[in-house]
């Protein structure tokens, strides 16, 4: 890992150790009641920018930390690289001298509270890479100055903020826990894009490793959000986040199952999902389609799956529903093939149009798509496929799609021989897609059903 240290900088933070320095300046509710604190943010990626925002906007004082020099520079020039981040936020900020970016970790030095934010991604064995939030804990361990409270936002196994990051904060800081450093654990509930709900109105979590802890960061996280929800363990707080989650990935599994019941049947799985949610109670809609994305849905389940094992217990529900949601891509790969089929086409040699690259509907965020996942197996198959997409110019760098880096965003016409929607974007218009009389392969109940040219999957 790289971190930029400026020497004139360096210099003029210290040149000693932030104990040695005598900033031991006791963190009180009183102080943090006051706004007389100073909050590092680590990681400005889809969580810790809006939340630097947020603090930034509460009149809190933000040192916003990345190893990205990319991220530093746009914020410096008053540039949102986060599409549902509009810009004039951030010059708000910027105007009255809340915020301030960097990669020099010495300056973790000057901060009262440091928040991470660094991603928790899985390995190839679907299995925990804790990398950047072990890394972050040693690089920002020899900055912190006493009394700092530290949480954790990353979603992660519960047991991480104990077992992982307060051993290495003592171990490399020098601290105990509870005496000279606090810690909590506070799970990011972010949902980019939700035009009701964000940092702000989301009700907050927050565990704490001891009582002073949670006090503290209750009073912390009071001044930016409008609720907070204090809770017994970080632990409750680490699982309740993997649970949402949980949650949320068997639930779309069931609706990818009832899709696929559904099709031989000849009932519109989308009716039904309508029909039973007229119920008033006891039922909530999910919604099918070409598979999970995001950097949350597909991965966070298999943190509980992993740290289950330890207590040699296997995690059946979480499991299954994962086998569906990733057999998603391929079956819709068939409803493609099955839609040229009646075209007299092979898919092989044909050309396919993929509309929506984002994971889903309006943000600019391709991660873990299935969008890439199809285009991979379209092409596998012998066909040749562009994606189009207003939102994501080009398909950006990936871990399991590095081949796909560089491509770019086409426009609708008629050199396909079918159109695909995987992401249902608002600025798609229905009649423009049609207007092309290509078939199209429908997987967001987007297109009016009975049409000639439109194959639902
Ligand atoms: N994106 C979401 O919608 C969302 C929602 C809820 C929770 N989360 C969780 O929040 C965490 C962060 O996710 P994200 O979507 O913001 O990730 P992200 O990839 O958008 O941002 C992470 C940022 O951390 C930076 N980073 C990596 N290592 C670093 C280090 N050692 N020091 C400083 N910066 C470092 C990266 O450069 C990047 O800018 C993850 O645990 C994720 O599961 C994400």
């Amino acid at each position: 890992m790289t971190t930029t240290i400026d020497r004139a900088e360096e210099e003029k933070i210290t040149d000693s150790s932030p104990k040695e320095m005598g900033r031991e300046e006791s963190l009180t509710i009183d102080r943090i009641k006051a706004k007389q604190i100073t909050v590092g943010v680590v990681g400005l990626g889809y969580v810790g920018f809006p939340l630097s925002l947020a603090f930034s906007e509460a009149g809190v004082q933000v040192i916003g930390f990345d190893i990205d020099e990319s991220k530093i520079q746009s914020i410096e020039q008053g540039k949102s690289y986060i599409r549902h981040i509009q810009c004039d936020r951030l010059h708000e900020v910027q105007k009255a001298s809340k915020l301030e970016v960097t990669t020099n970790f010495q300056q973790v030095a000057n901060c009262d509270v440091v928040i991470i934010c660094v991603p928790t991604p899985l390995d190839h064995h679907l299995e925990p890479d804790l990398r950047f939030v072990v890394e972050t804990c040693k690089v920002i361990a020899p900055h912190l100055k006493p009394n700092t409270l530290v949480s954790l936002e990353s979603t992660t196994w519960p047991g991480t903020t104990d077992e992982i990051v307060k051993t290495i904060l003592e171990k490399e800081g020098g601290f105990t826990v509870g005496k000279d450093l606090f810690l909590c654990f506070s799970p990011e509930r972010e949902d980019p894009g939700n035009k009701s709900y964000g940092t702000k109105n989301i009700p907050k979590l927050i565990g704490g490793t001891d009582p002073k802890s949670l006090e503290l960061a209750t009073a912390l996280y009071s001044l930016a959000l409008d609720k907070v929800v204090p809770l017994s363990s970080t632990k409750v707080a680490e699982l309740a986040k993997l649970f949402e989650n949980i949650f949320r990935s068997v639930n779309i599994a069931l609706v990818n199952e009832l899709k696929v019941i559904c099709e031989p049947m000849d009932i519109d799985v989308w009716e039904v999902i309508e029909a039973a949610a007229t119920k008033p109670f006891g039922f909530m809609p999910f919604w099918p389609g070409p598979g999970l994305g995001g950097h949350c849905i597909p991965i966070d389940p298999f943190y509980l799956t992993w740290k289950a094992k330890e207590y040699g217990i296997s995690t059946r529900f979480i499991e299954l529903a994962g086998e569906i949601n990733r057999q998603m891509p391929k079956y819709v790969v068939g409803k493609v093939q099955d839609c040229l089929n009646v075209f007299e086409k092979a898919l092989k040699g044909s050309r396919i149009l993929i509309l929506g690259l984002a994971y889903k509907s309006d943000i600019d965020d391709m991660r873990e798509s299935p969008s890439l996942e199809l285009i991979k197996i379209l092409e596998e198959k012998g066909a040749t496929v562009d994606y189009h997409d207003p939102l994501l110019p080009e398909i950006g760098k990936t871990r399991e799609y590095s081949h796909l880096a560089g491509r770019k965003h086409q426009e609708l016409s008629k050199n396909y021989d079918c159109f695909l929607i995987a992401t249902k974007h608002s600025c798609f218009s229905v009649e423009e897609i049609l207007s092309f009389g290509i078939p199209v392969v429908d997987t967001r109940n987007f297109l009016p059903r009975r049409n000639e040219l439109v194959y639902p999957a």
